[in-house]
């Protein structure tokens, strides 16, 4: 099978494709002949070796001190079952399924063990739909949901709205009954509003920090802001929500807020499970959340996606036609 391969962190010139033996599912495992994967942001930070701060160190240890430790990259895919392993039942030859896989999704065929983050797809659904809303709305979901606590009529902030996580969160707090404010530039304000959200604060014009009202949950998607900057605009037992952790004060933020019956920093890696995908899945079918798709490559051509990504000049998910030739 043709595959990706990344063995040194570096720029997107790193990816290679190369022909790979065909992985083979073991008893509990699937085989799926991948249609489509998304370039996400956390598939570049692997293939750059991003990772900021003290997780420098962190990151190199979990993923790999001078490369991915997992060859092919991709953490996202959609596409159907073409074998299964003797012990699995859930899932059969033919079916059409999505998640994410950690890695291993910019490849024609990758296998997946049936407990993990796949679930089927819904009807209706097509295949690049299908593999755009994991990493968005299955970070959304546990963020909002279980860090956020949101409930219905709750006032919620979400800055980078219109971020790779910001455009599945407007639409995961709107599905959660909040009342959405979303952080974006003045050309994306039509896109948020179409998302969902009830208002929108323009990054050119208004500092958030600055607005003269106060929301009970701010989700930054951006990596950008502190909990002290969010603090005046928290209601008291508001919380604070950040996608990234690369300094010791937001650690100590963590902590010193913790056990806090007022306002609260909250963080996690997110690891899906196949109950986030049975949501999502849920989510998809009931038009409750949708894909923005930005360009679609071929996987010959996952560097110039990768590109395309960093260049941050694209509205959307980079997308990965699996399949085309
Ligand atoms: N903790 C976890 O489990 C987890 C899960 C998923 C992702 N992540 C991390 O979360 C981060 C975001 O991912 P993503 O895919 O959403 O990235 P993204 O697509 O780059 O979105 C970030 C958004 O923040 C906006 N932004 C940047 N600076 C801003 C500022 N000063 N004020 C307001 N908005 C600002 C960006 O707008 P412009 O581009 O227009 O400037 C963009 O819309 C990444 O670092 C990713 O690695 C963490």
């Amino acid at each position: 099978m043709r595959a990706a391969i990344v063995n040194q962190y570096g720029t997107p010139d790193t990816i290679e494709l190369a022909e790979r033996p065909a992985p083979t599912p073991g008893p509990t495992e699937l085989l799926v002949r991948v249609h489509a994967s998304p370039v996400t942001q956390g598939d570049r930070r692997v293939r750059a070796g991003d990772f900021p701060g003290f997780m420098a160190t962190v990151g190199r240890l979990l993923m790999g001190w001078s490369g991915p430790r997992a060859a092919v990259p991709g953490s996202m895919f959609s596409g159907v079952v073409e074998a299964v392993g003797a012990q699995v039942t859930r899932f059969q030859p033919g079916d059409r399924v999505f998640g994410a896989s950690m890695d291993s999704a910019h490849a024609e065929l990758l296998v997946i063990d049936h407990a993990k983050a796949v679930a089927h797809m819904p009807e209706g659904v097509s295949f690049t739909d299908a593999a755009a809303v994991p990493f968005g709305a299955g970070t959304a979901l546990p963020y909002l949901r279980e860090l956020g606590e949101v409930k219905p009529g709750q006032r919620v902030l979400i800055v980078g709205a219109a971020g790779g996580v910001g455009r599945y969160a407007v639409q995961v707090a709107r599905h959660l009954g909040a009342r959405v404010t979303a952080v974006c530039r003045r050309d994306q304000e039509e896109l948020v509003r179409a998302l969902g959200a009830h208002a929108v604060i323009l990054r050119e014009s208004t500092d958030w920090r600055e607005a003269d009202e106060t929301w009970d949950v701010i989700f930054d998607t951006s990596d950008v802001f502190t909990f002290e900057d969010a603090r005046p605009r928290l209601a008291p037992e508001g919380r604070f929500l950040t996608l990234g952790l690369s300094t010791w004060s937001g650690v100590w933020d963590l902590l010193r807020s913790s056990r806090s019956s007022g306002q609260r920093a909250r963080w996690t890696v997110v690891m899906n499970s196949q109950a986030d995908m049975e949501e999502v899945a849920g989510l998809l079918a009931s038009g409750a959340v949708r894909p923005v798709l930005g360009p679609s490559f071929p996987l010959a051509h996952l560097a110039d996606a990768h590109r395309s990504l960093e260049s941050r000049a694209v509205e959307g998910d980079v997308m990965i036609d699996v399949i085309a030739a």
